[in-house]
């Protein structure tokens, strides 16, 4: 086994809070960490860094953990500029263009869907990415929804059924409610951790209360997880609906009751509110509070959305950056939400610090300190190690 030293980290952020200064972030400045089979095998000063097989000198950048993009719609094809310009020119996001891309995305072959989820992987990964979940949601169809996702599984195990996206053209609603809890959730369960439902009656496309229930029901009943995009347009019943049923996340958060905040706090973190600041960046929107969020307790993550409709970015430096303008975070708080808050949102405890037996998941910053995240919107200031690479420079 290979042991890798990556050390001259000017300031690396573990999220480890008993590891450094600053909880939870957990700072160490002249850190080192030592990668041995992918996994973290020692974390401090550089100073007291053991011996190894390699090394990676860093000359004073800033280490944080690998970003946790725990919402995106990779798998498609085709875009929707022309929907995004003519919004420019006034009118709102009501999912009605979604059907364009799920034209699009049954007419494209899996290897041309491979190669532009490839691509798109590539892109998140070269800002800082080192994890992230794929929704399907284009192919609205038994075999294509089912396959939408093992495309997706190719590149993550993070893969979540959205058969209810919207209702496609031609179906009837009720119809295709029974469908989205019956035969093509049980294609599709096979390939997904994951079940999520587009939970918005100010929307004709998506979906009630009670027919997001239905399917999440029955997903929870085949072993899939729960995620739950919820109050993106309107003050609905997503959010309540999440938290009643277990479910790890409660996407968009943007239009919340007291009674929605109070639910989100009362799991204690077990549901967790991810807010897409830019989703509402992209679509001219009220952004999501997520001062009211963590005043009130409530874990906040933060994930791109990247999708043709709403959001067709894959930074989450730009997402950070958005929730420390528009959110009310501070630098401190978005960078944990778009690392360890993702991993929760994941449920995952392998990902989004950086202790001993921790996935060696590390973002890379052009820049002394994880404050230039923020500070340094639209630069290209991040991008996931890649130690085989490196090895190889
Ligand atoms: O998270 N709101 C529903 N789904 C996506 C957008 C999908 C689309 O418009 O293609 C979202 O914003
Ligand atoms: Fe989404």
């Amino acid at each position: 086994m290979t042991a890798t030293l990556v050390t001259g980290i000017g300031q690396l952020v573990t999220n480890d809070p008993g590891a450094g200064r600053a909880p939870p972030l957990g700072i160490v400045e002249g850190a080192a960490v030592v990668v041995e089979d992918g996994r973290v095998a020692w974390v401090g000063a550089a100073a007291h860094a053991p011996g190894a097989d390699r090394r990676l000198e860093l000359e004073g950048r800033a280490v944080v953990p690998g970003f946790v993009d725990s919402h995106t719609h990779l798998v498609f094809a085709g875009d929707r500029a022309a929907e995004f310009e003519a919004r420019c020119g006034g009118g709102t996001y009501d999912g009605g263009g979604v059907a364009s891309t799920v034209a699009a995305t049954r007419a494209a072959t899996d290897s041309g869907l491979l190669a532009l989820l490839a691509s798109r992987v590539a892109e998140l990964r070269a800002q800082g990415t080192t994890t992230v979940e794929i929704k399907s949601g284009y192919g609205l169809g038994v075999a294509e929804e089912a396959r939408l996702l093992r495309l997706a599984r190719a590149w993550t195990s993070e893969t979540t059924y959205l058969g209810a996206h919207v209702v496609p053209a031609g179906v009837a609603r009720e119809e295709y409610v029974r469908l989205a809890y019956g035969e093509m959730l049980a294609a599709c369960a096979g390939y997904a951790r994951w079940a999520d439902v587009f939970c918005e009656p100010a929307s004709p496309h998506a979906f009630n209360g009670d027919e997001a229930r239905a399917v999440l029901v029955a997903a929870r009943a085949a072993g899939l997880g729960l995620r739950v995009h919820a109050n993106q347009l309107s003050a609905g019943p997503g959010v309540r609906l999440a938290v009643e049923l277990g479910a790890a996340s409660a996407d968009h958060c943007t239009h919340l009751s007291g009674a929605d905040v109070d639910a989100l706090a009362g799991t204690g973190g077990s549901t967790v509110a991810t807010l897409l600041p830019g989703a509402e960046f992209c679509t001219r929107s009220p952004f999501a509070d997520a001062r009211r969020l963590l005043d009130a307790g409530v874990v906040v993550a933060l994930a791109t959305d990247c999708n043709p409709g709403t959001c067709y970015t894959s930074s989450m430096p730009f997402v950070i950056a958005l929730a420390v303008r528009e959110l009310g975070m501070t630098p401190a708080e978005a960078l944990w939400a778009a690392t360890a808050g993702g991993a929760q949102a994941l449920r995952r405890e392998d990902i989004g610090r950086l202790a001993v037996g921790a996935a060696a998941d590390m973002a890379v910053i052009d820049g002394p300190s994880y404050v230039h995240l923020a500070y340094r919107p639209g630069a290209q200031i991040s991008r996931a190690l890649d130690l085989a690479a490196a090895a190889a420079a």
